[in-house]
């Protein structure tokens, strides 16, 4: 991982939550980073972890309080909120997350982030009803809408015994999301389109079509082109993995339903087609639910659906850069190649989906089809195929 958090400037504010002592390994992960840290405990924090700890292991004393003259001579309160580059509150907790979102300024750090017009970013910790309460999701949404970044909590045991949604995001993570906001934005200004995971078309009632697509390639791709600065438009079939910060989603079902969203968010420059959309439909949904002893077989009347990728190509407000993927069991580079030239796509990401291979899997072997080459990439996590994507659409904008 390229560091970009080197020589950063980094606030860090540590609120009263039971987390408190998981900030001591973000401060050591970021001086290994060669990170400059000031840091701030709310008086809350201080009931949970002797500053004492802090101040050793930072080798500098804690910014405290907001009227003590002595520190004011030294560093005053708005300098502290604008002499650095980012501020990051972890652990958050409901309460401070109130405060933000409302421009409580009745402590320091309170207030240093109401001066301060540089990035937030906050990593709340709390019990799962406190994290699923409205008041905190509609406090999160005004947050967001401020711009502050938001590392979601996990899922996992909690301190107070019980399991779900509420613990800190791991330390790594944090630090690699940290080193994501600071990476270049290459790809800034432009607007990017992804749809991921599978497409559902109704039978009846209660029945449908659907394939075994998991979505973690598309999710993967874009997460990794929005850390490059693209204004991202995810818009997704159902899946099970955790939706990510920072990017808009969509949510869709239909074949018909993921064309109609793509239409209404162009204009983009580029365009990738991750999800697994069915290549039929039934030619009539049936009304109510379909009753069994109709004999031993029925029979299903499909339609072929639209072709997404294809009408985007030759569409009257075409991305800059239209790629899809083709997923394979047999002849996977004939087939794609003939798919490629049909769709008239840019670029064509075949897979060989045979025996559970890609659906599902962490891992994927892709070979890139353009209009000069093949590629043929080595089986590589989903999420480095994502990242050498993003790093040929930088490539293939700096050239333009
Ligand atoms: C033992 C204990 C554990 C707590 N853990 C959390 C927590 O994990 N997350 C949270 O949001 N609040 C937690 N609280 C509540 C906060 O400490 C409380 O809301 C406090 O006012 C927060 O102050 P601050 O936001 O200024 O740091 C806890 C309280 C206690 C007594």
């Amino acid at each position: 991982m390229t560091n970009f958090l080197k020589k950063k400037k980094i606030l860090l504010i540590v609120t009263g939550g039971i987390a408190c002592y998981k900030a001591l390994d973000v401060i050591r992960r970021l001086q290994e980073n060669q990170v400059e840290i000031e840091c701030i405990l709310t008086e809350s924090a201080k009931e949970f972890i002797n500053p004492l700890t802090f101040e050793s292991l930072l080798g500098n004393k804690l910014h405290s309080n907001l009227f003590s003259l002595s520190e004011e001579k030294q560093m005053n309160h708005i300098k502290l909120a604008n002499d650095i580059d980012a501020i990051i509150v972890i652990p958050c907790t409901a309460n401070f997350i109130a405060k933000m979102a409302n421009g409580i300024a009745d402590d320091l750090a309170s207030n240093i982030l109401l001066a301060s017009k540089k990035i937030k970013i906050i990593s709340p910790a709390m019990n799962t009803n406190m994290w699923t309460n409205n008041a905190v999701k509609n406090n999160l949404k005004k947050l967001k809408s401020m711009d502050v970044k938001i590392f979601s909590p996990k899922k996992g045991k909690l301190a107070c015994g019980t399991q779900g949604t509420g613990k800190l995001m791991e330390v790594e993570e944090i630090i690699k999301n940290l080193n994501d906001i600071f990476s270049p934005k290459s790809l800034k200004n432009l607007k990017a389109i992804v749809t991921a995971g599978s497409s559902i078309e109704k039978i009846d009632p209660v029945r449908f079509i659907s394939n075994f697509s998991s979505g973690i390639q598309g999710y993967e791709i874009a997460k990794s082109i929005s850390t490059h600065g693209a204004k991202t438009i995810l818009i997704t079939g159902k899946t099970n993995i955790n939706k990510p910060n920072n990017l808009k989603i969509l949510n869709a079902e239909s074949a018909e339903d993921f064309y109609e969203k793509i239409i209404k968010n162009l204009p983009c420059d580029i365009f990738i087609s991750a999800a697994a959309i069915s290549d039929w439909k039934m030619k009539n949904i049936v009304k109510k639910k379909l009753k069994k002893n109709q004999g031993d077989s029925i029979n299903l009347e499909l339609n072929e659906n639209i072709d997404i990728l294809e009408k985007i190509s030759v569409h009257h407000n075409r991305p800059k850069l239209v790629i899809g993927f083709s997923a394979e069991t047999e002849k996977i580079i004939e087939n794609s190649k003939s798919k490629f030239k049909k769709k008239k796509c840019d670029w064509m990401i075949a897979n060989d989906v045979s025996h559970n291979k890609v659906f599902g899997s962490n891992y994927n072997k892709i070979h890139l089809i353009t209009d000069t080459k093949i590629e043929n990439w080595p089986r590589m996590k989903k999420s480095a195929i994502a990242k050498k994507i993003s790093k040929k659409i930088v490539n293939f904008f700096k050239k333009k």
